[in-house]
């Protein structure tokens, strides 16, 4: 039995900061952002909306896509490094808030590579014929733990949610290969003290190798080459790192989603705010090849490839 998804929805604050609104309270410019991240604006959360409340609605976006009630769900994981407390977990909110009462739930802490980790993590359940449907969302206020004085971090992030309904799907569609891996020696280049600690140089090393390593490999696993790839779905993180990924793919620009001018770094959000993004512009369609790669602290990384459709 393959897992696949059956329903994706997302949400983003409605705030907008652009570049230049950045450029007014601290000592950076709308070029150097650019020409650097690709990034020209990102979205913040108000101060009355909280992770969960972001997750909430795209949770119910994606159930009313897959076309299930909560009632349906067996499993709640939401991939987030910035839930509204320590415990209760942003899931436990979650089944609360959308009456999910049958399903369990816990959250995944591997920060942007997140998405990766749920879907799979949940996928094992699928496959295993112990649930049928499992609701994986990718969530971050990162704003909330982001130091507004510190340039080198602050241009980067944005606030913005992303869930998928993932469950049993027909024979050659669903879930092809995947790999995930975590490197811990890695931790002190990208961390949460009070804020966001990284070590900008040093993450963008790890990320070229690693996103179009991991690409390669989940292709090699699938038994596909890279002409059987319609679409490259990196995280959004920055746009010389996601160009590596597509270039070692030898992919053509319009095959890779490319979100990060808008909603910036949105870290375990960022995968799945691209697939509805892409599934709006009509640039997935049943059984496409999509390869999806994410890294981040940890330091952590994971790819999957899958062919889509139910
Ligand atoms: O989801 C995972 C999260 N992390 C990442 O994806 C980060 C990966 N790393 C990167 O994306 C890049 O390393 C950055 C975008 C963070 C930085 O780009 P870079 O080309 O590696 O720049 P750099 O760190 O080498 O810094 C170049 C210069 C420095 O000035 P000096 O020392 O050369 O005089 C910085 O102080 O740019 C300066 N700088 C800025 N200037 C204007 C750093 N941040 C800014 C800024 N505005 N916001």
């Amino acid at each position: 039995m393959k897992a696949g998804i059956i329903g994706m929805g997302r949400y983003l604050p409605e705030k907008i900061v652009t570049n230049a609104d950045l450029e007014k309270v601290m000592d950076t410019s709308d070029e150097w952002i650019r020409t650097r991240t690709g990034i020209e604006e990102r979205r913040i959360a108000d101060d009355n909306t909280d992770t969960s409340d972001m997750a909430f609605a795209a949770a119910q976006n994606a159930i009313k896509d897959a076309g299930i009630t909560p009632m349906d769900i067996d499993l709640i994981l939401v991939a987030t490094v910035t839930p509204d407390h320590p415990f209760p977990s942003v899931a436990c909110v979650l089944q609360e808030r959308l009456g999910a009462k049958k399903a369990a739930a816990m959250d995944v802490s591997a920060a942007c590579a997140g998405f990766m980790y749920g879907i799979i993590t949940g996928s094992q359940f699928i496959e295993t014929g112990v649930y049928n449907n499992i609701l994986v969302v990718g969530v971050e206020k990162l704003s909330k733990i982001t130091d507004w004085n510190d340039r080198n971090t602050a241009v980067l992030f944005g606030d913005g949610a992303g869930a998928a309904i993932i469950a049993p799907v027909s024979d050659n569609r669903g879930i092809l290969a995947f790999e995930l891996g975590a490197d811990g020696t890695g931790a002190k280049h990208l961390y949460q003290d009070e804020y966001i600690i990284m070590n900008g140089r040093e993450v963008f090393k790890f990320a070229v190798r690693q996103m179009g390593e991991s690409c390669v490999n989940v292709l090699n696993k699938a038994g596909l080459t890279n002409d059987d790839v319609d679409l490259l779905i990196p995280h959004q993180a920055n746009i010389r790192i996601m160009e590596a990924s597509r270039q070692r793919l030898e992919l053509p620009v319009e095959k890779m989603s490319k979100t990060v001018q808008k909603y910036g770094n949105t870290s375990s959000a960022s995968i799945p705010i691209s697939i509805v993004e892409e599934l709006e512009a009509g640039k997935i369609k049943d059984d496409d090849v999509i390869v999806m790669v994410g890294f981040g602290g940890g330091l952590t990384w994971g790819a999957i490839a899958i062919r889509w459709g139910r």
